[in-house]
């Protein structure tokens, strides 16, 4: 079977871990190139070799995505090593850890300093990432895909503010963004996915109480599971893909259910 995107080149940024890793896993499963792009170098590697060990191509890339020049050469490298660009998941993303085992810190807890370095991580990076990516596809006659990592916390009320800020953010830019390069063929969408056990929070961590945190998470869905990165990556790869031709402007969640209203007490 034809894998959904074969002979497409992928940047994913924030891949050396969690979410990102996961969809350079399935995109390479799917017959797509990767570029893993992380601020740790030696977790892109990790990716990499992850790839490769299952016979699929991918290099990685050194780039903090909260400069911008340091995105602009991830996809001039993307478009050196591999020939062009297809598509762009912009997932690089961190948040405002409060102090273990209380969850995220309040927002008069949170410094002037955090605010900055959120959004210019979660925020600006998608920006950056999105121009840079737009002027390659307009400089190959247009068509190209975006694919953006949101959260439930940019569509309801979950988790820290500082951090729904910016997911919130995202959110907005993903549907305006979608409009305005929709006559060049560029589709532009977001996941948005609930908690999820990554190292992005600490939330991998192990023992019991970060079990029943886990627990927690999963029993809070109406499907009833915690999600998985995997979950997360199998959504972005559907919107990138020729399945969804049609499809710009969406946050699509990944939350087991947990935005589509308040259950009912029986
Ligand atoms: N884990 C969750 O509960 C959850 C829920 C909703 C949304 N998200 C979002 O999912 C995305 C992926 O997070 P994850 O859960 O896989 O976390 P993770 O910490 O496992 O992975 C994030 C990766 O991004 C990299 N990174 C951080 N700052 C970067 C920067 N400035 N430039 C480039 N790379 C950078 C990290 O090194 C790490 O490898 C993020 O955007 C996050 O906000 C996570």
């Amino acid at each position: 079977m034809k894998g959904l995107v074969e002979g497409k080149v992928a940047v994913i940024t924030g891949a050396g871990s969690g979410v990102g890793q996961a969809a350079a896993l399935l995109f390479t499963r799917h017959g797509a190139r990767v570029v893993v792009a992380d601020i740790d170098a030696a977790r892109a590697d990790e990716t990499v070799a992850l790839v490769q060990a299952e016979g699929g191509e991918a290099c990685a890339a050194h780039c903090n995505v909260a400069d911008e020049a340091d995105v602009e050469r991830l996809i001039a490298l993307a478009v050196a090593t591999y020939g062009r660009l297809d598509i762009l998941y912009n997932n690089a993303g961190i948040t405002v850890t409060g102090s273990p085992g209380k969850g995220p810190k309040s927002l008069v807890e949170t410094t002037a300093a955090e605010i900055t370095a959120i959004q210019a991580v979660n925020v600006d990076g998608v920006l950056y990432g999105c121009k840079a990516a737009i002027a390659v596809f307009a400089q190959q006659g247009g068509g190209g895909a975006i694919v953006n990592t949101a959260s439930i916390a940019g569509l309801i009320g979950y988790g820290g503010v500082a951090y729904g800020a910016t997911k919130g953010a995202v959110v907005g830019l993903t549907r305006t963004l979608a409009i305005e390069v929709a006559a060049q063929g560029i589709r532009v969408n977001s996941v948005c996915p609930a908690g999820m056990p990554t190292r992005y929070g600490g939330m991998d961590a192990t023992g019991p109480q970060a079990d029943r945190v886990r627990q927690s998470m999963g029993s809070a869905h109406p499907l009833g599971r915690a999600i998985d990165p995997m979950d997360c990556a199998s959504a972005a790869l559907f919107l990138v893909s020729d399945l969804a031709s049609n499809i710009t402007g969406v946050n699509l969640p990944v939350d087991g259910g947990l935005s589509a209203g308040v259950p009912l007490r029986r």
